[in-house]
């Protein structure tokens, strides 16, 4: 028999701030409604400027690696489209940071919000030649429009981590998968640029776009049914753009399978809805919400993935939920931490936003207020300097 490999462990941080959307509604002129429920979003992760991708991949990779990953850890893998440097990976920092052995390789990955995606799949391939060895996967990025931007109620930040091994504890990865690439402008950030560009209801179109290109091609190779599936997980960059791709795959569904994958992607939306979007985090915090908050699905089931990531690339792939995957999570209580968060005003996360720093030669960074892990506390020479405690 086949070895399986796939996700062993899941592990997730985000800020200990947060902005409620009712408030930028209300400051913003609009109905409340068409954040709580036309975008599907009920409070938005606030970042610190003490705080960036390297940071928030140590908080959420220190929640879950434990001494026998540290040793079997040989690569480090980092997505992210909201990096600190042009040249020099975001894994090396987190690889220090984490206490790491040096004898490792350390990259990082680019591709919008389809970045974590890629790296699982070399993670796959790569511990398919040495399955003695682990791979920590990263998604971390700071979702920056700006402030009063049409994608304003969009933004967000965390990281996840993932560990990616054989005979994994949470879900086994299926070979089959599809992929679909094609030069588009939908969302891009030209070099120098802190905030993202986007044509905003254009790259709506084009991710329902791309959804029903993989989707129709997953059809095809593997003949999985609407049945075959216990839940389905979508790239959400605002909870409703998944709701929607739900919908569109749903059109012909019985009245048995559409009750039970809206019923899951409820679940699996809960906790993006507390924090916005993750860009590279997203899809696999969605899958972290349905671990911890569904209580219907279990061991066995087939998990679909649709990864989207503008410019664009998507990939729809597949895995099966291993009968340990309540222990791949590590105790973690998420909705302890979420909830323990504290409110920031509208004016609080403006200053916030403005005050985070790109392309500065020297600064030091008052940290006192951040009780964070890890933190940037300064650059000197362009040189990040970074802090764990
Ligand atoms: N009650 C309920 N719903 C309401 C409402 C109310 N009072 N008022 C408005 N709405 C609904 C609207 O009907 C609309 O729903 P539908 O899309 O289902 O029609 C929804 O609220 C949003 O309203 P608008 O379309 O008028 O909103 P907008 O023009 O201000 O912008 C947006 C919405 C285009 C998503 C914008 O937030 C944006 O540009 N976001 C960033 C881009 C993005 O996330 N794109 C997703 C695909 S790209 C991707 O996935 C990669 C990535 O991560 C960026």
């Amino acid at each position: 028999k086949l070895m399986k490999i796939g996700i062993d462990k899941i592990g997730f941080a985000t800020s200990d701030l947060y902005l409620d959307m009712v408030d930028l509604a209300n400051a913003r002129h609009e109905d409340p409604n068409k954040y709580l429920i036309g975008i599907g979003q009920s409070k938005m992760a606030v970042i610190r400027p003490t705080q960036d991708v390297v940071t928030m991949a140590a908080a959420a990779a220190k929640k879950i690696i434990c001494q026998e990953d540290k040793e079997k850890i040989s690569y480090v893998i980092f997505a992210t489209e909201s990096g600190v440097d042009n040249s020099k990976s975001a894994a090396i920092y987190l690889a220090d940071l984490l206490g790491l052995k040096l004898n490792i390789r350390t990259i990082e990955v680019k591709q919008a919000c389809y970045g974590a995606t890629a790296a699982l799949q070399l993670a796959k391939g790569y511990v398919a030649l040495n399955p003695e060895s682990k791979v920590l996967v990263i998604g971390a990025d700071n979702a920056r429009y700006g402030v009063k931007t049409p994608g304003e109620p969009t933004q967000g930040g965390g990281a996840i981590a993932m560990i990616i091994g054989s005979d994994p504890k949470i879900l086994e990865l299926e070979n089959e998968t599809s992929a679909y690439a094609k030069n588009i402008m939908d969302f891009w950030r030209p070099l120098g640029h802190s905030k993202a560009l986007v044509d905003g209801k254009y790259s709506s179109g084009v991710y329902l776009d791309f959804l029903k290109n993989v989707w129709d091609e997953q059809l095809k190779r593997t003949n999985y049914q609407l049945q075959d599936y216990g839940a389905l997980l979508f790239h959400l960059p605002y909870t409703k753009m998944g709701l929607k791709g739900l919908r569109q795959i749903l059109q012909d569904a019985t009245a048995e399978d559409s009750t039970r994958l809206i019923r899951e992607f409820e679940y699996a939306r809960q906790f993006n809805c507390e924090v916005g979007n993750l860009y590279t985090g997203s899809l696999y915090l969605s899958f972290l919400s349905l671990l911890v908050n569904s209580t219907s699905i279990k061991s066995g089931d087939r998990i679909g993935f649709f990864s989207y990531g503008s410019g664009a690339q998507a990939e729809f792939f597949t895995g099966i939920l291993q009968p340990d995957y309540q222990k791949g999570l590590a105790g973690v209580d998420y909705w302890a931490i979420l909830n323990k968060r504290q409110s920031v005003s509208v004016i609080e996360y403006e200053d916030l936003f403005e005050r985070h720093v790109f392309d500065i030669e020297n600064i030091e960074l008052d940290y006192q207020a951040d009780k964070s892990a890890f933190l940037l506390a300064g650059i000197h020479n362009y040189k990040r300097k970074y802090l764990s405690r």
